[in-house]
């Protein structure tokens, strides 16, 4: 069964009755990893936020359905929403430093959350934080630095740390890895492969990074202006673009090295 779905998704700004989103589809199983890419304000975080049930204000999903893990989301209510994100659906962003509080430890506030999301008292929530921090390969040191003491790296994976606290079966990594520098960047997304791997997680990929996208998804989403203009398997649309939008988007990632990552089919 998909976690998963989205079915022909428009999002509307009611205060100017502007479709934002025009017609996503998608379906994400167990272990799955979806990509979206596309140019900038053409959707993709607007989507990934209907996902996750936290739309901007006057934003409304006008037509088409969500199914989150065999739930119909429009019959939600806030309180259900809250039950479900975190331990269903949870999401990274990118620029980590900004979800901190800087004058907490990164490890209370990564407790923080297992002991409001898993119910654990304080002693309890600690222990399982060090584990969490271990299970994204960060030491027991870390739980007592503040944010400013650690890499964007580091917090990027203190924040995934908090986001699989509570064992959901979607991850939204939305340019999770954008601000990081090339190798920070791989290490994080191999621990993507492996939280996957060992967890069955699934995840919803964005990304401007189209070798990101090669390395590590099973599917991709193109969209330009709230349109999906092409989707299919990674080596479908990455190795035989039909639309002239994705062609355009290869062109001007070759030059970064894209073809490393695209094996001819
Ligand atoms: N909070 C908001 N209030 C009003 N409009 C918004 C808001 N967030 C996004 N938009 C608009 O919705 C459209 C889609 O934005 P979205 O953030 O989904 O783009 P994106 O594809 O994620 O872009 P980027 O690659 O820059 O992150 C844009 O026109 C944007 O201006
Ligand atoms: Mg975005």
């Amino acid at each position: 069964m998909s976690v998963l779905a989205l079915d022909a998704v428009r999002i509307r700004n009611d205060v100017d009755g502007r479709e934002i989103v025009r017609g996503v589809s998608f379906t994400l199983e167990p272990g799955g990893v979806v990509g979206i890419v596309g140019e900038s304000g053409s959707g993709k975080t607007i989507t990934c936020r209907a996902a996750l049930g936290i739309l901007p204000e006057h934003f409304t999903i006008a037509s088409g359905r969500i199914d989150l893990d065999g739930h119909d989301v429009a019959t939600l209510t806030p309180k259900q929403w809250t039950g479900l994100r975190g331990s269903t659906i949870s999401a990274v962003f990118q620029d980590p430093a900004s979800y901190l509080n800087p004058s907490l430890t990164v490890g209370s506030q990564v407790a923080e959350v297992v002991r409001v999301k898993l119910g654990l008292r304080r002693k309890a929530a600690r222990l399982h934080a060090i584990e969490l921090l271990s299970s994204v390969r960060l030491g027991k040191a870390v739980f007592d630095q503040y944010p400013h003491e650690l890499s964007g790296g580091m917090l990027q994976r203190s924040l995934i740390a908090a986001a699989i606290a509570a064992e959901p079966k979607v991850l939204i990594a939305d340019e999770a890895t954008t601000a990081l520098d090339v190798t920070v960047q791989a290490e994080i997304l191999d621990l993507l492969a492996d939280l996957r791997d060992t967890t069955g997680l699934a995840l919803v990929v964005v990304s401007h990074d189209l070798a990101v996208v090669a390395q590590f998804c099973d599917e991709v989403l193109v969209m330009r202006e709230g349109e999906v203009v092409e989707q299919g398997p990674v080596e479908k649309i990455l190795y035989h673009p039909e639309h002239e939008y994705t062609q355009l988007l290869i062109a001007e990632h070759e030059s970064y090295g894209l073809e490393r990552y695209l094996v001819p089919s």
